[in-house]
Order: structure tokens, then sequence, then C-alpha cells
């Protein structure tokens, strides 16, 4: 069966390796680029498999006019892949308001309203995919990335509630989360204006790794993401989130053992409240006291 796809943000990267992947596995993609003649190279090289879409995903006019090349020009859209990204960098009191909204405008509105533009296709059709591409950074926070993580976390919420809404209509929704990758994606992010230089040696060690990434043969390969998109788009089902790289597994694994920490401190803490406050009430029996509580003090 050859699919059809929409892929955001191909010219470098990710991107870049599944809009050739995509055609090298014989499908169709409509994929874009923010910058016209970009995939010229990619566009010979698959002939009438990739046509170049040019997309600013910030653009609203634009991400409709391309969803309807999109579904014009291949006959549907079976795949969005919001992908398109770039990373804001910077401490929480760095960052101002318009710096959050840009972020938060790239990668949690566009990919929204480009999903929003292709669910009425896709329910026509009987089905379809969106693929939304988050991060580690969709499940747990960086010093310098407080902009980038909200971005990707919005994006995970907003994708696990459209899992639930569009299922009826046979749309799956997948939520990649890549760890680290050799891509641009490092040299791209854009530090904030302001600095206050008190927060350097918190967030400096985060941006000295990102700045690396791109020649680090110990990352990810953007070809070995690509395939694993097209099993995800071909398999059955798969569970709504999906780490990508084993780097993600092992981050998410000791996320998951700190997160069973937190919940059994927190239950230990509000049963201490609940003791507490149930004291002051006569004849309340509470039966919740313990000892040795890991809460710290205050
Ligand atoms: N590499 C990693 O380790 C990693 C890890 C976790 C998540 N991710 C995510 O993976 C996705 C792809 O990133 P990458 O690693 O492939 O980095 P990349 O090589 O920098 O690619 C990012 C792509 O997004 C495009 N883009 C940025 N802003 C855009 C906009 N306003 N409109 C349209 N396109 C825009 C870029 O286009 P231009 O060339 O025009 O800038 C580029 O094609 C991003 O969502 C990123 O957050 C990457």
């Amino acid at each position: 069966m050859t699919r059809r796809w929409l892929v955001t943000g191909c010219s470098s990267g990710l991107g870049s390796a599944l809009a050739a992947a995509v055609a090298r596995a014989g499908d169709d993609v409509v994929a874009t680029t923010r910058r016209p003649g970009q995939l010229a190279p990619l566009v010979k090289e698959f002939p009438g498999r990739i046509t170049e879409a040019v997309l600013d995903v910030t653009d609203a006019e634009r991400c409709r006019a391309v969803v309807e090349f999109a579904a014009g020009r291949l006959g549907g859209i079976d795949v969005l892949v919001n992908n398109a990204g770039r990373g804001l960098f910077g401490a929480v009191e760095e960052v101002s308001d318009e710096e959050l909204r840009a972020q938060l405008e790239l990668l949690v509105v566009a990919p929204w309203r480009l999903t929003r533009e292709v669910l009425p296709l896709m329910r026509a059709q009987g089905g379809g995919h969106v693929v939304n591409v988050s991060s580690l950074a969709g499940r747990m926070a960086f010093p310098g990335l407080a902009a980038y993580c909200a971005g990707k976390y919005a994006l995970e919420g907003m994708s696990q509630a459209l899992a639930a809404e569009a299922a009826a209509f046979g749309v799956r929704v997948t939520v990649l989360e890549p760890g680290g990758f050799a891509t641009g994606y490092g040299a791209s992010v854009v530090p904030a204006a302001a600095s206050v230089p008190v927060y350097a040696p918190v967030v400096e060690p985060m941006m000295a790794g990102l700045r690396g990434m791109d020649g680090n043969p110990g990352l990810g390969r953007p070809e070995d993401f690509a395939a694993l998109v097209l099993r995800v788009v071909a398999a059955g089902p798969v569970p709504l989130r999906l780490p990508v790289g084993a780097d993600a597994f092992g981050y998410l694994g000791a996320l998951h053992d700190a997160a069973a920490l937190e919940l059994a401190a927190a239950r230990e803490f509000t049963h201490g409240l609940a003791v507490a406050g149930a004291e002051s009430l006569p004849g309340a029996r509470t039966g919740t006291e313990s000892a040795g509580s890991p809460v710290q003090p205050a």
C-alpha cells in the first residue's frame, strides 16, 4: 500500500532523513521547507516521490494552503508528521513574554493548527495517522530549556487528548520522543536576548552539550529515526508515546523511578497534612500516622 505523507521541517536533520526514507520505501511525500529550492537534491534523487512545499509553520494561511496543496497533489493525506521545531535557550528569568510566545507558537500552535487542518480530510477518508515529534524534553525538564520543555509537554498533552478524540474516526496518533540525535538541532538553538549571569553555572553545561550535537558520533542517526517512523506507521497498535533512541529509554527509566519516589514522598507528606487537619476534628480517626517520611524539612 502506497501511503501519502505530509512532513514539516525537511530542510535538514530528522525531517530530511524521513522524507528520503519515505520516498525510498515507495511512498509519496509533500516535504516542507522554509526556503524555496532547499529540497532540490532530494526531489532530484526521488523524482515524482518527493514534492517540495514552502512553509513556515507559524504562518496560518500557508499551513492551510499547504495542506490543501498536499491533499490535491497526493489525492489525500494518510500521515501528517509535525516535525518542524527549534529550541529557545534561556533560564526562566531570562526568557521574555515575546520569546516564550514565539516558542509556543512554533512547538504547540503550529502542529495543533496543521492537525486541525488535516483532521477533516482524515475523517472523510476513514482514517489517518498524526505523528507529533516531541522530545525527551516533552517528558522531563532540563535547565535552560524551560520554554522548549513547556512547548513539548504541551504538544504531548494535546496529542493524548487528540488520540482519545479521534480514535473513533480511525485516526491514530503517535508522539515520538527522541533522545539525542546528531542533527543541527543543538547548533540552531536560539539564546534568549536577556542574560542573567548568575544562572550560567546551571544552564551553561546544557548549552555546551547542545552545541556539539551535530557531529557527535555517540548520538542517534537521523536515518535510524526515519526507519523507526516508517515501522510505526506500518505497524498495528503502538504505544501512544514512543521514546526514540537508547539514551531516551535510559533517561525515562530513571525518570520512572524518580516519579515513583516522588509519589511516595507526596503521599507521605499529604497524609501528614491530613493527620494534622484531622487531629483538630473532635473524635476523628485517621490511621495514617507513619514515621520516617522522605520529605525534606522546609
Ligand atoms: N536532534 C535531536 O536530538 C532532537 C531531540 C528531540 C527532539 N527533536 C525534535 O526533532 C525535530 C526536528 O529537529 P532536528 O533535530 O531535525 O533539527 P534540525 O536539523 O535543526 O531541523 C529542524 C527543522 O525544523 C525547521 N523549522 C524550524 N522552524 C521552523 C518554522 N518556523 N517553520 C517551518 N520549519 C521550521 C527547520 O527549518 P530551517 O532549516 O528553515 O530552519 C529544520 O528543517 C524538532 O521538532 C526537534 O525539537 C530533536
